[in-house]
């Protein structure tokens, strides 16, 4: 579907109190009182309170005009309550606003995903709200489908703040909350700007590649499940690796007989950072994306091959369910019922 570009244009930052000015202030004083540490710093550090957001630009309760250059770290591709967005949400509300059971409109999202997918073969979906949930989930099914338990990840990665992907973040966010899962190891990120092996590229060969394949080799157990990587660094500082690097790791992780796990969350689309050159045809890569621009809301999705996994499925409805549910029969209750289930005797 071609959403319609409805939002506004030409938008301008307009300044008019000192920032942050005092409405704003003294909201934030209010919450200060109740808020929990650990939302990310740049929200807390403009000070700004927010009375609305369209497009690229919020507007804060003294009436100052931001241009918003984070865009929820980058998933906010649509911009700020897109009149689409709005609309579909309201009218999906309307009519439900709960439950995992098959709908229309999560049937044409699969449906949209899939023909949109990085690689043919990456056609199975599952949703989850945020990015850690997703990658989470990958690693589950890497473990449920490899009957491996290790997992390699990547110097400067940063993937969630859930403790299983904690033990894989390559970085000193951890601190403090050991100890870590068991089988997680980190190799170097082709990071050349500031190389962990302070090699130059293109003369270092990929040096950090051959690094990675030592380091496993030497570090784990042989039972790696897969590997997990970013395409792109965000939280490191946008670091771009050469393109040759994601192939590299993807035929290291062929080579120890484990999956990729490519974590999109804030890269997005995959052209953009070069996840094409991963190809296409062999191998079992996972894909995890989220942000706006592929799936609004700020949701994430994890796209797999249909790959077996110990998850369990429903199967058909046993026989005796069916005859127990034709059997049930309405009764008004005695007292007042206590949720909808009690209404329901057999
Ligand atoms: C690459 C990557 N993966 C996963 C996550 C975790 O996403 P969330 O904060 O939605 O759990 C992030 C968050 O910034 C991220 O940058």
């Amino acid at each position: 579907m071609k959403i319609p570009i409805r939002q506004p244009r030409q938008q301008k930052a307009t300044i008019k109190t000192v920032i942050p000015g005092p409405l704003s202030k003294a909201l934030r004083q209010r919450e200060d009182k109740h808020l929990a540490p650990g939302l990310q710093n740049f929200a807390l550090l403009t000070g700004i309170a927010v009375k609305e957001a369209r497009g690229s630009a919020i507007t804060d309760l003294d009436g100052n005009t931001f241009i918003d250059i984070i865009g929820g770290i980058g998933v906010n591709g649509l911009g700020h309550s897109h009149p689409v967005y709005v609309q579909a949400i309201q009218a999906q509300v309307e009519k439900s606003s709960v439950g995992s059971f098959t709908s229309e409109p999560r049937a044409k999202l699969f449906e949209q995903l899939a023909e949109h997918r990085p690689a043919p073969a990456l056609h199975r979906v599952q949703l989850y709200s945020s990015g850690a949930e997703a990658v989470e989930s990958a690693l589950r099914l890497a473990k449920s489908y490899t009957g491996k338990y290790e997992f390699v990840s990547f110097s400067g990665g940063f993937h969630g703040k859930t403790m299983g992907v904690l033990s894989l973040m390559g970085s000193d966010f951890k601190n403090g909350f050991g100890p870590m899962l068991p089988g997680c190891h980190i190799a170097p990120y082709a990071d050349c700007y500031r190389c962990p092996l302070k090699l130059e590229y293109p003369s270092c060969g990929l040096a950090c590649v051959e690094e990675t394949r030592r380091q496993v080799k030497q570090n784990s157990t042989g039972r790696v499940a897969a590997f997990l990587v970013e395409p792109m660094q965000g939280t490191a500082g946008n670091v771009i690796p050469p393109k040759e690097f994601l192939p590299a790791i993807k035929e290291v992780a062929r080579e120890f007989d484990a999956l990729l796990i490519v974590d999109e969350m804030i890269t997005g689309s995959a052209e953009r950072v070069n996840t094409g050159a991963l190809g296409t045809q062999e191998s079992t890569p996972m894909w995890l994306r989220s942000g706006s621009s592929l799936v609004v809301a700020f949701r994430s999705a994890v796209l797999s091959p249909p790959i077996k996994s110990r998850a369990p499925s429903p199967g058909p409805i046993p026989r005796d369910l069916h005859r127990a549910m034709a059997e049930i029969r309405w009764r008004p209750p005695r007292r007042a019922p206590l949720s909808g289930l009690s209404m329901m005797r057999r």
